[in-house]
């Protein structure tokens, strides 16, 4: 296992390149299987997440390559596939629930394992199999699995309302109506970029989606799809974690090659703490001057400030002159890396859903525990601000979702570096 190591006390300096959206990746990958024939999906990042889903559509009978230099993947999907996704894959990635919508539509029957809890909560998928019984699919639970079947094979359209905006559960939906026989309206969908980018790429394999980033699709159902060759957007959550990292006291940071449209919660907030922030050619440059000012945040569906950037903003607000108030209204346990920040020296009192963030002047490095993907972020960028040296363990969390983070922090300043335990 591998623990991360950063010198930190330095500030930032330099410009770093995003990489293409992990959240954005899984489901175009999934896409894939709606259509016979070899897709290519690029600007695909190298995260063990991938890697999971890359190997749950070989298990199912698909030839899948990953070429480096290319940030590629490519897919060949046959004319019938094993349509089941094991606990064993499905346990280690929740986004492989993604396979369901798709294989359901396509050959009329899945099995996928339920997911089951993970870190951040209890993450049901209730609104999946909601839509997807809206759209014709006859829903059992046994043994651990979902089993779905289409009578007849096919899914038919449907108007579907979610009873709470759901990322995957829209994507997963929405895939299914794509290759459902007649018209499907799904609303309160939820609007993230990546939920938009997905249905481009889908438009693009010929389906007949209207109102992506929209709370509302409208979805004329078509009866195959062609192959898909599609780039991923850029990682909103990545070049956001690196925009709090340039927001830091004392930093300097360039974060090329992502979409400002993308971050306008984040920026705003990183407005608000007093960092400058400026659009220059491919990206956005942000400086940080003296100590943050306090803000307060709510994390809500996009276009709202996202749960995925708590953790990375918090970190901000520890150093603040002044106490700052975050209520996380996505998930229900989302506060783990408040005992780790603590033990850095952040002053956070959590109570339910509210954390308040009184600002310290100096945090200290100490060893500290990852615990889930964006705590773990969080924990780097604290790490950095911090004097001392800061130990990270579980760094696997982290690399589920950051390419090669060391390796990008490290030509901005950072002393950082990963060492085997
Ligand atoms: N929910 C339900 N029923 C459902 C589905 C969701 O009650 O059927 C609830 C969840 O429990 C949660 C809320 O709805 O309280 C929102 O969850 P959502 O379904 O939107 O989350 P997700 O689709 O499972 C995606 C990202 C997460 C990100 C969330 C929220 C992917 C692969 N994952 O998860 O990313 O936090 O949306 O934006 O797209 C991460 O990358 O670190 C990560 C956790």
């Amino acid at each position: 296992m591998d623990k991360i190591v950063v010198e930190g006390g330095v500030p930032l300096r330099g410009s770093v390149d995003v990489s293409g959206a992990k959240n954005a990746a899984l489901p175009v990958i999934a896409a894939a299987l709606l259509a016979e024939g070899d897709h290519v999906v690029r600007n695909v990042p190298d995260l063990a997440d991938v890697r999971t889903l890359g190997k749950l559509l070989g298990h199912m009978g698909c030839a899948v390559e990953r070429s480096a230099a290319a940030r590629a993947m490519s897919l060949r999907v046959p004319a019938a596939v094993r349509p089941e996704a094991p606990y064993e894959l499905v346990k280690t990635m929740r986004a492989s629930v993604l396979v369901l919508g798709p294989l359901v539509a396509r050959w009329g029957k899945a099995r996928v394992s339920l997911p089951g809890g993970c870190a951040i909560g209890a993450r049901p998928i209730d609104q999946h199999l909601k839509g997807l019984t809206a759209l014709g699919a006859e829903i059992r639970l046994e043994h651990g699995y979902v089993e779905a079947t289409a009578p007849r094979g096919r899914l038919r359209g449907a108007v579907f309302t979610f009873d709470g905006q759901t990322v995957t559960g829209t994507e997963n939906v929405m895939m299914a109506a794509a290759l459902a026989d007649g018209r499907s309206v799904l609303r309160n969908c939820a609007r993230e970029p990546e939920v938009a980018d997905l249905a481009a790429a889908l438009v693009r394999m010929g389906a007949r989606i209207e109102g992506a980033g929209t709370d509302e699709l409208r979805i004329e159902g078509v009866s195959t799809l062609r192959p898909l060759d599609h780039t991923v957007i850029p990682d909103r959550i990545e070049a956001g974690t690196f925009l709090v990292a340039g927001a830091l006291p004392g930093g300097d940071v360039t974060v090329a090659g992502c979409v400002p449209a993308h971050l306008e919660a984040l920026l705003e907030k990183l407005r608000a703490v007093g960092a400058e922030i400026a659009e220059v050619r491919g990206g956005l440059r942000v400086v940080g001057d003296g100590r943050p000012r306090p803000v307060d945040v709510k994390t809500a569906p996009h276009p709202g400030f996202p749960t995925d950037m708590q953790a990375q903003l918090m970190v901000l607000l520890c150093l603040a002159e002044g106490s700052s108030k975050i209520t996380e209204t996505v998930f229900e346990n989302r506060f783990m890396h408040v005992q780790e920040l603590q033990r850095l020296g952040g002053d956070i009192a959590v109570d339910g859903k509210i954390a308040i963030v009184k600002g310290v002047p100096v945090l200290s490095g100490a060893p500290v525990m990852a615990s889930d993907l964006r705590a773990s972020a969080a924990l780097v960028l604290a790490a950095l601000a911090a004097r001392g040296t800061t130990e990270i363990q579980r760094v696997y969390h982290l690399d589920r979702g950051y390419e090669r983070i060391e390796q990008k922090l490290a030509p901005l300043g950072a002393r950082i570096r990963r060492e085997k335990t």
